[in-house]
C-alpha cells in the first residue's frame, strides 16, 4: 500500500485484525505509544477526539511516526472531520452516522468508518455509499449473534465491531464472514500509559497476531 495515497475504509480494516481505540490525555505519550504499537505489528491507530489532547496527539504521531497511519476516533461533526484532517489524520471513525458527517469526511479526504447499531442506520450509510461500517457498541448491541443475523439481508456490508471487544472474545467476531477486523481499547491500558510501560503495549499488540481473519 502506498502510504501517502488516499486510503479506503477497507484498507484501514484489512491492515491488522485489531484497530486500537486510543484515549490520550498527555501529548507526551503519543509518539512512544505509536512506536510501541508499530513495534507490535499494528500501524492503523485510532486516536479519539474525546480528550482535549486528541488532536495534538494525532499531529505528533503524523509528524514523528511515518510507519503508523493515524486516524481520528469519536468524529461526530464536520468541524471534527476538518480538524482531524488538518492534524494529519488519514481516516475517521464515528460512533454514529449522519449525511453531514459522511459528506464532511469526503470533503476532507478522510476514509470513514461510520458507526451503526441498527438495520435502518446500515441502510442510510449504505445509501450514501458506505459499505464498510463500525458496529458500535458491539457487545452491548447484540454481539456476534446480531452480526450473524445481519449477514443475510446485509450480505454486501462488512463490519468492524467495537465496544466490549477483548482479546478473549475477538475470535468470535473475526470468525464471522462479515467481519474484517475488530476495534478495542484493551491494547492501551491507562495504567500502562501512566507508567510509560511501552513494552507491555508492544506485547499486547503482538498478542493480537494470533487472531486470524
Ligand atoms: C469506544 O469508542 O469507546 C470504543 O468502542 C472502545 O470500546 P472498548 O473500550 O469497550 O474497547
Amino acid at each position: 500500500m502506498n502510504m501517502q495515497t488516499k486510503l479506503t475504509a477497507l484498507q484501514v480494516m484489512q491492515d491488522a485484525p485489531v484497530i486500537p481505540v486510543i484515549v490520550l490525555n498527555d501529548v507526551a505519550h503519543a509518539v512512544p505509544l505509536a512506536r510501541a504499537l508499530v513495534a507490535g505489528g499494528i500501524r492503523m491507530l485510532e486516536v479519539t477526539l474525546r480528550t482535549a489532547q486528541g488532536l495534538p496527539c494525532i499531529e505528533a504521531i503524523a509528524r514523528a511516526v511515518p510507519e503508523a497511519v493515524v486516524g481520528a476516533g469519536t468524529v461526530r461533526s464536520r468541524a471534527d472531520a476538518q480538524a482531524a484532517a488538518m492534524a494529519g489524520a488519514r481516516f475517521a471513525v464515528s460512533p454514529g452516522y449522519t449525511s453531514a458527517l459522511g459528506q464532511a469526511c469526503r470533503d476532507a479526504g478522510l476514509a470513514l468508518l461510520p458507526g451503526v447499531a441498527t438495520g435502518s442506520e446500515i441502510m442510510m450509510a449504505q445509501e450514501e455509499g458506505f459499505t464498510e461500517l463500525k458496529f458500535f457498541p458491539a457487545m452491548q448491541a447484540g454481539g456476534p449473534a446480531l452480526l450473524r443475523a445481519w449477514s443475510g439481508p446485509f450480505f454486501d456490508v462488512r463490519f468492524c465491531p467495537t465496544g466490549g471487544v477483548t482479546l478473549q472474545n475477538a475470535g468470535d467476531f473475526l470468525a464471522l464472514s462479515n467481519v474484517v477486523c475488530v476495534g478495542g481499547s484493551w491494547l492501551v491500558p491507562p495504567e500502562a500509559l501512566a507508567q510509560g510501560d511501552w513494552a507491555r503495549i508492544t506485547a499486547l499488540a503482538r498478542a493480537t497476531q494470533a487472531l486470524k481473519k
